[in-house]
């Protein structure tokens, strides 16, 4: 790359970030512009935008994009009930392409030819980063400082030390971890072990369900169009409804998650999730869906369910086929409106009860008691035309049987 070249580095704030930014000016002759994009991770932000100039950026951004990764990228996925080989909520995929926008438009406005992150050779993330930059701007390129540099911790320690660079403290976590407001995954540690139970340490947002209350918590969140609008009849945006939902069903232990996960690279991982509000809010979502929708087209949408949470997986948020599945569910969340009561009870998420002004539940079809309009006596009829292949199907095979049907043709 040209001297000075100007790099906007996707910045958390954690050593392999960095770490790159002394990195990148030294090996790559790079003018570094970071980017810290809140998501809803912890942590004081504007300290982490100042140690990237500490670091030696020549300028560093922080975006607060909560409110864009509820409704722009949330609010789609828990519309498709997107749940990566049935049980993962994408937390974290969801929020890279997010980031990689940013990194994007902060490199346009920054005449940066070049975007870079974090990410190693082993994951997904880096998947999705470059996959979102080359999907949104083909003539950017990307660096990945530590898919590059061949460095062990120890050496990325002692580098970030001979740069002024502060490293945490004390003996370092065995666990890596990545938050924002759809969930926290770990992995690393004892968690490599895929037969191990995982230690109490590993969560951060749950309680045990042995430690939750006795008592079970209700919660009743109403949905318009598909997407949750108020929480225990408390409106708010969607980030703040999910804020809340982590606490609530975090206390009460919702939202563990123990993955033997595919990625992309084609390693198996193990990766502990917590998502307290994602549960309950999929969960959720579900039911008022098998309230309003008829079975065709709940069968159809779970097909397509899986394969827009793979895609999500795989990095191709910015593709053609992900928004025409967009577009799909969308035009299937008309009438996915009313209210859902949860019951959080040591660990589980239970639908208890739900409304709509669209339930196609009748009452008078389905009652087995006074007011029943259903007419039993079509259902025979119904079922002789319905059950016709099969039942000649059987009666052909009960004549001769098959093989003794071969026989009599082939006797020479
Ligand atoms: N395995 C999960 C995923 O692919 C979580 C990745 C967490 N990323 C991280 N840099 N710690 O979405």
């Amino acid at each position: 790359m040209s001297h000075r070249s100007k790099v906007v580095l996707a910045y958390s704030g954690g050593l392999d970030t960095s770490v790159s930014i002394p990195w990148l000016r030294e090996k790559k002759g790079a003018d570094v512009v970071a980017l810290t994009v809140n998501v809803g991770q912890p942590g004081d932000l504007e300290r982490v935008r100042q140690k990237a100039e500490a670091s030696g950026a020549s300028r560093a951004y922080l975006v607060d994009a909560r409110q864009e990764f509820a409704e722009e990228f949330i609010a789609p996925a828990l519309r498709a009930n997107a749940l990566y080989e049935g049980i993962y909520p994408l937390s974290t995929a969801l929020a890279r392409p997010l980031i990689g926008r940013h990194l994007v438009e902060v490199a346009r406005r920054e005449g940066a030819s070049y975007v870079a992150h974090g990410c190693t050779g082993k994951g997904n993330d880096q998947v999705r980063f470059d996959l979102a930059t080359t999907s949104l701007a083909p003539d950017l390129e990307v660096i990945a400082p530590a898919r590059e540099w061949k460095m062990t911790r120890e050496q990325e320690v002692a580098f970030a030390e001979q740069h002024g660079i502060p490293v945490a403290a004390g003996p370092k976590s065995p666990y890596s971890t990545d938050e924002n407001l759809w969930g926290r995954s770990v992995e690393c540690g004892v968690l490599e072990d895929p037969a191990v139970e995982p230690p109490e340490e590993v969560y951060g947002w749950t309680r045990s369900p042995e430690a939750a209350p006795d008592e079970p918590t209700h919660v009743q969140v109403a949905f318009e169009r598909g997407l949750p609008v108020s929480v225990d009849g408390h409106r708010a945006p969607l980030h703040e409804l999910i804020v809340r939902l982590n606490r609530t069903a975090g206390d009460a232990g919702v939202g563990r998650i123990d993955h033997l996960e595919s990625r992309v690279v084609g390693i198996k991982s193990r990766e502990v999730y917590e998502c307290p509000a994602a549960a309950v809010l999929i969960t959720a979502h579900q039911a008022l869906e098998g309230l309003t929708l008829p079975r065709d087209l709940l069968d159809f949408k779970r097909t397509v369910e899986q394969r827009y949470a793979q895609m999500v997986y795989d990095g191709f948020w910015f593709s053609p086929l992900r928004n025409a599945l967009d577009a799909f569910v969308a035009s299937t969340q008309e009438r996915v409106t009313g209210e859902v009561a949860v019951k959080l009870y040591k660990g589980s998420a239970k639908v208890v009860g739900r409304r709509s002004p669209y339930s196609i539940y009748q009452h008078s079809l389905a009652t087995y008691s006074t007011g029943d309009r259903f007419r039993p006596e079509m259902s025979e009829g119904f079922i002789y035309v319905w059950g016709l292949p099969a039942r000649t199907w059987a009666a052909i095979g009960s004549k001769p049987t098959v093989a003794a049907a071969r026989a009599a043709k082939y006797r020479p």
